[in-house]
């Protein structure tokens, strides 16, 4: 049996749509993008959407917006993909560092110590589909202190009065907290549509808008929708219809948008995401918790409790008592098996980019220690049975060989 690690999901459905595209002479940003925009608000309960090309563009778009610049810093965690940091860089602003948690998180009683009057995002991430303590996050931003430090350089960031939070939600579309969309307590969210993202378009994002300020959303994705196509007063679609040749440029726009043949892709997965491909996706995550009860080897991911609901996007075994280097020899063992794993994730201090920048990994305790010793198992609404059973039995053997 040969198990790749994340094959991208797709039915006849996902191919009608695709062609559906193709044959209605329209395959960049157009009515299909619309329709995924509505079908994710929906999910996030919130009313818009705006689909980029990808999450990392939709995290750039939110601080620009919000308008971070050189000078300015971010809170990300050390633990998640280079991306979360990287739009911060990108934007001229200093990604600054915190530590997470047992759950992979970002550690929130660590974030007060980061403040500074410089901060002006927090940008936690949801790893693997399991979200943060978003409420905790949001009473420490409120609090009277943190609210004295906050210096806004601008109109939008005086009206909210403390530090954005943009959650870099790329693992956890439908993931939730306190009974509730996860989306419903970050001031923005962003999620990924990458190839191996729960719901794919190959390549894409979308931001989905929670500003508290006030319930009128449309404003602000008018203007997301402006700055991701060039600040062009008109979409390609609408100038594309006759006589409707005339536009200005207003703003200098990024160009950011989604084209609808990707969009189609998402769109007919995203219709039966909750009631289908979610649900398979936590019944294996499950599956995956009731075999490791029985080896003590075995520290599974956080799972539901009470207070959250994962969106089992990935698998984040740790075997106890196991170095990096075991790790890597399990993971090669596996491989001759024909089981393709992986690591999530190198802590971004590790990265040759962060390093050079003065990030050290010694400073970030817990996330070397979640890093050292994780193993991401395939997790994917196609698994068979037999084939979940030959991933568990693999992983047995690979851990108890190494180990013994
Ligand atoms: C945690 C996290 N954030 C952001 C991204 C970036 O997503 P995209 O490739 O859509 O820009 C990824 C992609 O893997 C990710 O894992």
């Amino acid at each position: 049996m040969k198990i790749p690690f994340s094959p991208p999901y797709h039915d006849e459905a996902v191919e009608a749509e695709v062609l559906d595209s193709l044959r209605s002479g329209w395959i960049t940003t157009g009515p299909k993008v619309r329709s995924l925009e509505q079908e994710t608000a929906k999910i996030s309960e919130l009313t818009h959407a705006l689909c980029c090309n990808s999450a990392t563009s939709a995290m750039m778009l939110v601080l620009h917006w919000f308008g971070v610049s050189r000078g300015d810093e971010v809170i990300v965690p050390a633990y998640t993909y280079c991306a979360t940091a990287l739009a911060c860089l990108h934007l001229g602003a200093t990604p600054v560092m915190v530590d997470c948690g047992t759950d992979f998180n970002l550690d929130i009683s660590k974030v007060e110590d980061a403040i500074t009057e410089k901060t002006k995002v927090i940008i936690p991430v949801d790893i693997a589909g399991w979200p943060c303590d978003y409420d905790l996050l949001l009473q420490l931003l409120n609090s009277k202190k943190v609210r004295e430090i906050f210096v806004a350089k601008n109109e939008v960031q005086k009206a909210l009065g403390r530090p954005l939070i943009l959650s870099d939600a790329a693992h956890s579309l439908g993931a939730k907290l306190n009974g509730k969309p996860a989306a419903k307590f970050a001031d923005f969210t962003v999620y990924s549509f990458h190839a191996v993202k729960n719901v794919t378009t190959a390549e894409g994002g979308a931001i989905v808008i929670n500003w508290p300020i006030t319930s009128d959303h449309e404003q602000i994705y008018k203007t997301f929708k402006l700055w991701s196509l060039n600040g062009q007063t008109k979409d390609a679609f609408s100038k594309s219809q006759a006589g409707g040749w005339k536009y200005d440029i207003v703003y200098p726009g990024f160009k950011m948008n989604m084209p609808d043949i990707l969009a189609a892709i998402g769109l007919a997965q995203i219709r039966i995401y909750s009631d289908v491909l979610l649900k398979k996706r936590k019944a294996i995550a499950e599956y995956y918790n009731s075999y490791f009860k029985a080896y003590n080897w075995a520290i599974v991911p956080p799972f539901n409790n009470e207070r959250k609901e994962t969106a089992a996007h990935l698998y984040l075994l740790r075997i106890d008592n196991c170095t990096e280097n075991q790790r890597d020899q399990i993971i090669d063992e596996l491989a001759n098996l024909n089981v393709a794993v992986n690591v999530h994730f190198i802590p971004m201090p590790m990265l040759t980019v962060f390093k050079e920048r003065g990030y050290d990994i010694s400073k970030f305790p817990k996330a070397y220690e979640q890093y050292s010793n994780e193993i991401s198992l395939p997790l994917y609404p196609q698994l068979t049975l037999d084939q979940q059973d030959y991933i568990l039995n693999s992983v047995k053997k690979s851990v108890e060989k190494i180990l013994s």
